[in-house]
């Protein structure tokens, strides 16, 4: 393969205490250790998203997220389950880029301390994905009981859990490549 992908990682809540953040945490160690694929872990509390605008007017206060984006070829976001759907935060700092998604992919991590692992939020975050222009996986990945589900190194205590990030990543390289190699020689 010529050129590495460019898969950033959204961690998506900026809650104190958030267990998402080890979810992210082994999602940017499982994708660093891919040899066709460049990551960074992008922290939407880094971001400057203030209370009295939306959307692309945020974009210039914000340049470095826009321009990861545009470099990316594909995209994980690991968000928790908030009532049943994504944190209002993750929505604003989506919503900070718009084109720039477009034609590319999107695999979303589910984290919850229920048993569902946040398969209700993904259900509505496609629909909001969907709109951004980006493709999404079938296959998602979910994390339920997630406060309790890594040991003190950052490991997993499930070890299935390797096998399960493994057949996620895997088709969100496939549908990365073909959708870089679609936006490179495909004319409109
Ligand atoms: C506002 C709020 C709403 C929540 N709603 C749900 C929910 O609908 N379903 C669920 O399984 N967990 C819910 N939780 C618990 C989260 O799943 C739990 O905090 C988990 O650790 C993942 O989120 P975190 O990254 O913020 O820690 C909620 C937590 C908060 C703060």
């Amino acid at each position: 393969m010529a050129d590495k992908l460019f898969i950033p990682i959204i961690l998506g809540t900026v809650r104190e205490g958030r267990a998402s953040e080890a979810v992210a945490h082994f999602m940017h160690t499982k994708l660093l250790a891919l040899p066709d694929v460049q990551t960074k872990l992008i922290d939407i509390r880094t971001l400057d998203i203030p209370w009295n605008d939306e959307g692309q007017a945020l974009a210039k206060r914000n340049q470095g997220f826009v321009d990861d984006i545009i470099r990316a070829d594909g995209l994980v976001i690991v968000s928790p389950e908030y009532n049943h759907g994504y944190p209002g935060s993750l929505k604003r700092a989506l919503d900070v880029c718009f084109e720039e998604y477009e034609r590319k992919a999107v695999g979303v991590v589910g984290v919850s301390n229920g048993m569902i692992g946040g398969a209700r939020m993904i259900e509505q975050l496609s629909q909001v994905v969907r709109r951004l222009g980006l493709s999404i996986t079938k296959t998602d990945l979910l994390f339920p009981r997630a406060p309790e589900a890594f040991n003190e190194d950052g490991s997993p205590k499930d070890e299935k859990t390797h096998e399960r990030c493994a057949v996620f990543l895997n088709e969100l390289l496939f549908l990365a490549h073909s959708l870089k190699w679609g936006r490179e020689n495909i004319s409109e």
